[in-house]
């Protein structure tokens, strides 16, 4: 059964598949409480085991809730609870794993603990975030911007700011599901030469705009991230955000924006840096659609894993 670690590894044809039954899952609950099963119940008799060595709340909540949703049992495995990594090496422990659970999602730091943990498990593996990529973030954030404004193909998104983990998946995502990424930030932050590489070769330039209103001037989605996160080690702060400062999305960025165009971002916002509250909270933001869509993108993700 196939791991879901990275959007460049799926198939696009697949992609599409588990975007599709995930909407048409979120609109048979319509109406449905949150705790209530799933008629077909998919992963009943089935445990999956999500471990988290980061903090997150609605990777963890959206995962737990799901595997309830689809008639499966979870178990939350947090840092520092788990001897992974620190006292028995990962490979040992996605042995282990892989001897009491049907499918397991993992969010850690470097890609290499994530392949290790797929190699040596006989199990299914999701990526629930790594330092270089996002890609359940991605399927749930193209899930809304379709549910809002129809098909991402051949539509232009627009990156402000830092080349993130969340910015690598939609590099990959943009020559998968065929749509323009313009990427406007400094040229020491750009995004990962991998995920460049992989877009490249499959026909897909990722333009850089270093003017950030010319760089949403023509963008049906602006999207931005955080410009640190909490386990990044910035030597100085204040030059940083000094240096991305200009790419901040505010209100005087967005009027230059299309009446369409939507504004998301993954969450957690640090407000006043790289967005305002003025704009995550204004009428073309969708953050918190794309916060709910984690839940139905990870529950599609969960059944092509395990085939049911
Ligand atoms: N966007 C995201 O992954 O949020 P959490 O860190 O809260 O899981």
């Amino acid at each position: 059964m196939p791991d879901f670690l990275d959007i460049c590894q799926v198939d696009p044809v697949d992609l599409r598949a588990i975007l599709d039954q995930a909407t048409d899952m979120k609109k048979r609950r319509a109406g449905l409480n949150r705790g209530a099963i799933d008629q077909d119940a998919p992963l009943a008799g089935m445990i999956t085991a999500l471990i988290f060595e980061k903090p997150s709340t609605r990777t963890r909540i959206s995962f737990d809730v799901g595997v309830r949703q689809l008639g499966g049992q979870p178990i939350l495995l947090s840092g520092g609870e788990t001897h992974l990594g620190q006292t028995e090496s990962v490979s040992d422990t996605a042995r282990v794993i892989s001897r009491f659970a049907d499918l397991a999602m993992i969010r850690t730091f470097d890609a290499s603990s994530l392949h290790e943990f797929a190699v040596a498990a006989d199990i299914p593996l999701i990526n629930g975030l790594t330092d270089q990529s996002h890609p359940c973030q991605v399927l749930a954030d193209i899930m809304t911007f379709e549910e809002h404004r129809g098909s991402i193909k051949g539509k232009h998104v627009t990156w402000l700011g830092v080349g993130s983990n969340v910015c690598n998946s939609f590099v990959e995502a943009a020559a998968q599901f065929g749509f323009t990424l313009t990427f406007s930030g400094p040229d020491d932050r750009a995004p990962d030469a991998a995920a460049l590489g992989f877009a490249e070769s499959h026909g897909t330039k990722i333009r850089h705009q270093p003017d950030p209103e010319r760089a949403v001037a023509d963008a049906d989605l602006v999207v931005t991230d955080v410009w640190s996160s909490m386990h990044d080690s910035v030597a100085d702060k204040d030059a940083l955000n000094a240096s991305l400062r200009p790419f901040q999305v505010n209100e005087q960025l967005m009027a230059r924006t299309k009446p369409e165009t939507l504004f998301m971002h993954c969450l957690p916002a640090h407000r006043g840096e790289e967005v305002t509250s003025a704009v995550l909270d204004g009428a073309k933001s969708v953050v918190f659609d794309e916060a709910e869509n984690r839940l139905h993108a990870q529950k599609g993700i969960l059944r092509w894993c395990l085939q049911v």
